[in-house]
């Protein structure tokens, strides 16, 4: 279940303070509600205009790898091509990521404000909306409002991303808006620079969108109020707490990561951290319980923000297990196009799930390093690096519990699964698109 809680969750009131929440209403906002609070979109009627805000502002993409957002901008901007097209990522392919979804229902217009607004920016041509399902009712209500009242530059096309995990990953996008499977193919070129049909493409996380449709109106100066000097602003997080809550937070970027997730004292019964989701990093409790949402700290622990999901794993379930259905489910989401992910990636699933069981081979632990090994930068995209970050990490925030399985015991009081999971895996080709 998710629900916003600016509210209700631990660290409100600081939030208020703070200003937030920025980006989520409380309930949908249609358009009406939303010209109401907001006024027009503030276009400024040249190409490249707004990258200069952009810049001083700081703005990173929020769909996972933080990249300032006026470089990309500026490469798609700068390029001779007349046909140049924009994307509006809003796919969420990670399965515990609950934010992008709850930004599109709620705020569907701050999206489609920031597309027109980045795609006056560089110069678009065509304007695409690739996402996940559940909000598309909400979107295309949206998009017809602002046709009726002939807010859009230009018109924008919706495309259903398939629930897989690399659909959302920029190349596979990118051949699946072209009318191919959503898989992933070798950079560089990079899509900035020969995207869709060819063309110069500005893919954008949706809530990257949202924060430049506020950045427009607002200025540098009001996103640079909250977050740190090097990373400024807010992010939505989705939150997942023992109590089994799973709660869709905007945070101030730098915020103690104890005031979202609690720290594993004794009466909130945590025992580890997962930060950054499925491509994320385990961290251990008590050590890690100092560190705050944002990039330059969790870097010193070898972690990244990624899209801001946010686990606190509880006392009673074993952590081991946990990741070990993770990895089940990265290996049977390779893409099956490169041979060290294809083949790599299921062994590391399959020693992975032989530790989580009762006892296991000697050489077992040495493998699974070897094959991490093996796989690592040998991708077309980052899905095997990615998934030997969560692995590794396990192996090593969970090294008690290995121990304890070896001798046929686990530590878990609990055995229902905590973290999601799509029910039944996808197999077949169609599947990809
Ligand atoms: C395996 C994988 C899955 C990804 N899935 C998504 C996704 O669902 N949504 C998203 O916005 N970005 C996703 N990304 C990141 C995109 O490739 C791309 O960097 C992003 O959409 C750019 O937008 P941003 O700069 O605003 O973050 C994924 C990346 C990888 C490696
Ligand atoms: S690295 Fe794996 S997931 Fe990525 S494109 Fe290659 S086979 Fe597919």
């Amino acid at each position: 279940m998710t629900t916003v809680v600016n509210e209700s969750a631990p660290g409100g009131a600081a939030r208020r303070a703070a200003g937030l929440p920025r980006l989520l209403p409380r309930a949908p906002e249609d358009l009406r509600g939303h010209l109401a609070r907001y006024g027009a979109v503030p276009y400024r009627g040249k190409v490249g205009a707004l990258i200069a805000d952009i810049k001083t502002a700081g703005l990173t993409g929020r769909g996972g790898a933080a990249f300032p957002v006026h470089r990309k901008l500026a490469v798609v901007a700068g390029a001779r091509q007349t046909r140049k097209v924009i994307v509006a990522n809003g796919a969420e392919s990670e399965p515990a990521s609950r934010k992008d979804e709850l930004l599109l229902r709620l705020a569907p217009n701050l999206v489609l404000d920031g597309l027109q607004l980045a795609a006056e920016t560089v110069g678009a041509t065509e304007a695409h909306l690739y996402l996940h399902g559940a909000a598309r009712p909400e979107i295309l209500r949206a998009l017809a409002e602002r046709a009726a009242r002939g807010l859009d530059g230009r018109s924008v096309t919706v495309t259903q991303a398939p629930p897989r995990f690399l659909a959302g990953q920029e190349t596979a996008l990118v051949n699946r808006l072209g009318g191919g499977p959503a898989m992933p193919t070798f950079q560089p070129p990079r899509v900035s620079e020969r995207g869709l049909g060819g063309a110069p493409t500005l893919v954008q996380n949706v809530e990257t969108l949202a924060h430049i449709a506020l950045i427009a109106r607002y200025g540098p100066r009001w996103f640079r109020a909250v977050g740190t000097d090097a990373e400024p602003g807010s992010m939505l997080a989705t939150v997942y707490r023992p109590d089994l809550k799973t709660q869709v937070v905007e945070a101030e970027i730098g915020t103690p990561l104890r005031d979202l997730l609690g720290d594993g004292d004794e009466a909130q019964g945590i025992q580890a951290w997962l930060i950054g989701g499925y491509h994320g990093t385990w961290l251990p409790l008590p050590q890690a319980a100092e560190l705050t949402l944002d990039n330059a700290a969790l870097r010193r622990f070898g972690a990244a923000a990624g899209a801001g999901v946010l686990v606190a794993l509880p006392a009673g379930r074993c952590g081991l297990t946990e990741a070990a259905r993770v990895v089940s489910y990265l290996a049977a989401e390779s893409a099956g196009q490169c041979g060290p992910c294809l083949n790599g990636l299921p062994r590391i699933a399959a020693g992975l799930a032989e530790l989580a069981g009762a006892g296991h081979r000697r050489g077992t632990l040495a493998d699974l390093e070897r094959w991490a090994g093996l796989v690592t930068g040998r991708g077309a995209c980052n899905h095997p690096d990615g998934t030997v970050r969560f692995v590794r990490s396990a192996l090593t925030v969970f090294a008690p519990e290995i121990t304890r399985h070896a001798r046929g015991q686990c530590s878990a009081t609990d055995r229902r699964p905590f973290l999601p999971l799509p029910a039944g895996l996808p197999t077949s080709e169609e599947d990809w698109t």
